[in-house]
Order: C-alpha cells, then structure tokens, then sequence
C-alpha cells in the first residue's frame, strides 16, 4: 500500500494511493455517475450566493447547500432522483482507510475548475463522527489547507496532486479545511484539466448491533 504520512493527530496524507490505471477507472466509473447525477451549482444558506465548485454525489445519501441549508438527503436536488450507486472501488478504498468503520453513505463529488476553491470549514453535517472523512483527489493538483478544529488558529498547507487520499478523522474529525486554489496543467487525466475531490462518509449512527 501507499506510503502514508500523519500531518497531525488524525490527518493522513497518502501519496499516489491510487495508480494511474485505478484513477482512470474511477474517472470513467465518475463520468457514468455525472450522465445520472448531473452536476449541480449548490448555493450559501445564508446569502444564497453560487459556490465556485460545482457538485453531485453518488451512494445513499448526498450533502447538498442553499437558502434552506446545509444537509444529507437520499435525492438529487435538480433532478429529484435517487443518487447513483457508488462505485465499488469506493468502497474499497473506504475500507483500506477507514478500517474498521460502518460503510460510507454518501460521496461527495467536487468539481473544480481552474478558478474555483473552497474556503475553510467544518465537516459537520453528519450525525456520526467517529468515522474519519476520507478523500481521494483526481486531475489538477491543489494546494489544500487544513487546521484545527477552532476558527483562527494556525493552519498548514500541502499540495494534494491526481491520486492522493487524505483523512480526516479522530481529533481531527472536526479540523478546518479548504483549497486555497488549483495548478492548472498538471495533470492529462480530465479532458478540459480541473480537479475532482470526492469526499467519503459516514452519516448516521450505525444501529447498535446490541
Ligand atoms: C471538501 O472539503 O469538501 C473538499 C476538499 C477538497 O476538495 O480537497
Ligand atoms: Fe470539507
């Protein structure tokens, strides 16, 4: 398996954890997930102003944004269908980084251009938190910012480039985090360059096995 460094307690950075053959698997798998889930343009609760990335989700459950806030549901916002399956190399890479938590509900789908970022939050919207936050990152590379799990405080960034998984779990679970901006021309993967990020969770508390 791929080399993995902890940043901090809790922040996991692999290197190449997917090789060039598995990431253009996962682009094609993705591509089918995009005809069924079109991407869609999610918007502030507050100020309804557009986020410069774009989104979709696969898998039981999708994170969606607008005026009525911040949530997982089982539907496309645009489309009112059921998310798409999630790929079964998802699954798996879940399971090599996240070993030992319930199965993931809902993978997030972030599509940058080469203008868009992300500013730094919280992820916060789920019910259980015991399960790390896990990423895989395909195309352009991105200089990706993470702190702590107080607004403020000092932050480190590293670049995450086509193939890198990161975690975000135990004391870290909470951790601020953002992309502070793309390299364009980094990558061949994706015709028309860009980033995705999918984002891998856990949502609601696995029923007791009591
Ligand atoms: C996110 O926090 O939803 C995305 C992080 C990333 O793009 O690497
Ligand atoms: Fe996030």
């Amino acid at each position: 398996m791929a080399e993995r460094f902890e940043f901090a307690p809790g922040v996991t950075h692999a290197p190449g954890f997917l090789d060039r053959p598995a990431q253009e698997a996962l682009r094609d798998a993705l591509r089918d997930v995009v005809r069924a889930a079109p991407l869609f343009q999610p918007r502030m609760p507050r100020t309804g102003k557009a986020f410069s990335v774009r989104m979709t989700n696969c898998g039981p459950l999708g994170w969606v944004a607008d005026e009525r806030g911040y949530r997982y549901q089982p539907n496309h916002p645009d489309t009112g269908q059921p998310w798409p399956p999630m790929p079964a190399s998802l699954q798996e890479a879940w399971s090599i980084l996240a070993p030992g938590a319930p199965p993931p509900e809902a993978c997030l789908i972030n599509y940058y251009d080469s203008t868009a970022r992300m500013g730094l939050h919280q992820d916060r919207d789920e019910e259980d938190l015991s399960a790390p936050v896990v990423s895989l990152s395909l195309g352009d590379s991105c200089l990706f910012r993470v702190g702590g799990s107080e607004r403020g405080g000092s932050t480190r960034s590293f670049r995450l480039s086509s193939g890198d998984a990161m975690t975000l779990g135990g004391p870290a679970r909470l951790a601020f985090h953002g992309v502070d901006r793309l390299y364009p021309g980094t990558s061949t993967l994706l015709v028309g360059g860009g980033r995705i990020n999918l984002t891998l969770r856990r949502v609601t508390r696995p029923a007791s096995l009591a």
